[in-house]
């Protein structure tokens, strides 16, 4: 399908990358856009040949500066509401999607922005790179899942803080409060992203998505039923054929060549 606000490419085997196109608007989540990030990691999570998602933004600017203000300015409560739905649906995609997804954040990541590279699985930024969630000096709060996520990824204490403020954070804060996982230079952003995006790829495709699977599932069910859950799909990797190449070929002292099943 062809996208009028996205770029969508396969840089290497195994990895899609979707790039948030509307660099004169600094990317900002417009409804059309929001619809067509939803069907790009719905298509991607789709195709059993992609093994890692990474999302960025166009430009040298902006990663995503948020919802489009200019949109919402014109909505009803219901409007606003409806759209707050539709971004939802659109971060739980990606959380929900069989694939780890990395935010490579090259400038501005505020309000849906900065909610956008928290649905991502992990966020890799550049020294440019700005987070915060303004919402406030709006008049309104975050609606992508800002005060939930970022609660989760960086406490209660800063989460207050940064949504009440609405004060931006730059990139070695967001390393320093574990927003981020990695910081380096811009032109070394995307090299950054196909590194990790590489490592996983190389590993055995079923085991990283139950991986992931179990980290974010996890997250909502408490300590003992979680590991319960650990338990059994620790088991259910035993059945796979990748687990018996994996410990083979490690036994063998070889590479293990998987076979994603
Ligand atoms: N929506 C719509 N347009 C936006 C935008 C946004 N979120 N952010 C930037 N733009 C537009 C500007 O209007 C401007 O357009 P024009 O050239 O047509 O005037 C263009 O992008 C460039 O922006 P600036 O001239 O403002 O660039 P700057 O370098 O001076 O400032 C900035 C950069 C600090 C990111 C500033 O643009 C800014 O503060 N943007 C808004 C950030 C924001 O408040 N985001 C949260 C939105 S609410 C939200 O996201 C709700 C939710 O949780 C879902």
């Amino acid at each position: 399908m062809a996208f009028e606000t996205l770029l969508i490419d396969n840089p290497v085997p195994g990895v899609r990358l979707v790039t948030v196109n509307r660099p004169k608007a600094l990317n900002a989540l417009a409804p059309e856009v929001v619809r067509e990030l939803l069907q790009a990691v719905a298509d991607a999570a789709g195709d059993s040949a992609v093994r890692v998602l990474l999302v960025t933004g166009a430009g040298d600017k902006a990663f995503v500066a948020g919802a489009d203000i200019a949109a919402m300015k014109a909505m009803s409560a219901l409007e606003g509401r409806e759209f707050a739905v539709q971004g939802h649906a659109l971060m739980r995609t990606i959380e929900m999607a069989p694939f780890p997804a990395i935010a490579l954040v090259n400038g501005y990541a505020l309000g849906g922005g900065c909610e956008l590279a928290l649905a991502c699985d992990f966020i890799v930024a550049s020294e440019k790179a700005v987070f915060g969630q303004p919402e406030v000096g709006l008049g309104i709060v975050p609606g992508f899942g800002g005060t939930q996520r970022l609660t989760r990824q960086v406490g209660k204490g800063m989460a207050v803080e940064l949504c009440a403020t609405g004060r931006q954070v730059k990139a070695d804060e967001a390393l320093r409060i574990g927003l981020a996982n990695h910081v380096v230079a811009p032109d070394q952003l995307m090299a950054k992203g196909l590194e990790l995006a590489g490592m996983i790829a190389q590993k055995a495709p079923v085991a990283v998505k139950l991986a992931k699977h179990l980290i974010q599932r996890g997250q909502d069910m408490d300590l003992a039923n979680a590991n319960a859950f650990e338990a059994d799909v620790f088991g259910l990797a035993f059945g796979t054929d990748d687990r018996l190449e994996g410990m083979s070929a490690f036994l063998e002292k070889r590479k293990p060549r998987f076979a994603g099943r």
